[in-house]
């Protein structure tokens, strides 16, 4: 990768440009993704009123919407034009437009952390850290709810032609092994994750990608099955 171009800026340049287009894409193929077939294994277990927070909300749709039904949700966004699109969606939950790796929240803040196809926009070598202070923004017996990549990016810019949606995009993460291992180190010792195969909005059209869903509780006492296990 061209050590002159900052990840985080081509991010949140390409969701100022596209989120109206990745939307209207999700919206018009109601195909059941990761994320419809996850998030209500959170519904079902967050107590109402919960506090939660959602890093890469994007346009607020569908996740942030069905978590602010019943729960208190703290949106962040590195890309200011989808936290816009977000605030006029989803006017229930506050959102903050920032890099989630420059933010910071006192230890137990939240009763759930969820990330739906966000972190593996963030440089991998940060994976670990943030990882490490959702640990701590989550109250004992809190959740959490990512999606993790499955594949190997060390970390590439793809061109605008023909790449997502007309706009150069960043994406980097590891394998599916070693995000596992990321996430069991952890103080977790009710953590069910596990290779999926989903199709969703990926590069400008729907497309079938593997992915690592993860669904963990702080210090939990009950085994959580996995749909796809
Ligand atoms: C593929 S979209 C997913 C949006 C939504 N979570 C969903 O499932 O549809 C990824 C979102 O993550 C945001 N994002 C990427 N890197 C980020 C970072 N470092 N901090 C906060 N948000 C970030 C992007 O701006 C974008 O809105």
């Amino acid at each position: 990768m061209d050590e002159h171009v900052d990840p985080k800026v081509v991010v949140e340049a390409g969701y100022d440009l596209i989120g109206d287009r990745y939307g209207n894409l999700y919206q018009a193929h109601p195909t059941p993704s990761l994320r419809e077939e996850y998030l209500p294994l959170l519904l079902d277990r967050l107590e109402p009123g919960s506090n939660v927070l959602e890093i890469g909300a994007g346009n607020g749709i569908p996740v942030t919407r069905d978590l602010a039904r019943k729960h208190h949700v703290t949106g962040v966004d590195i890309s200011g034009g989808q936290v816009e699109r977000a605030r006029r969606q989803v006017p229930a939950a506050t959102f903050i437009k920032g890099d989630i790796m420059g933010l910071d929240f006192p230890d137990a803040t939240f009763d759930a952390v969820v990330s739906f196809y966000a972190i593996l926009h963030i440089p991998r070598d940060e994976h670990r850290e943030l990882l490490e202070r959702v640990f701590h923004w989550i109250r004992p017996f809190g959740w959490l709810l990512v999606n993790l990549a499955a594949g190997d990016d060390p970390g590439t810019v793809y061109a605008a032609e023909g790449g997502f949606f007309g706009v150069s995009m960043y994406f980097s993460h590891f394998n599916a092994d070693h995000n596992e291992a990321l996430v069991r180190k952890r103080r977790l010792r009710d953590c069910a994750s596990g290779p999926a195969w989903a199709t969703d909005v990926g590069g400008g059209r729907l497309q079938t990608s593997r992915g690592l869903p993860v669904v963990a509780r702080h210090e939990a006492s009950r085994s959580l099955t996995l749909p796809h296990r």
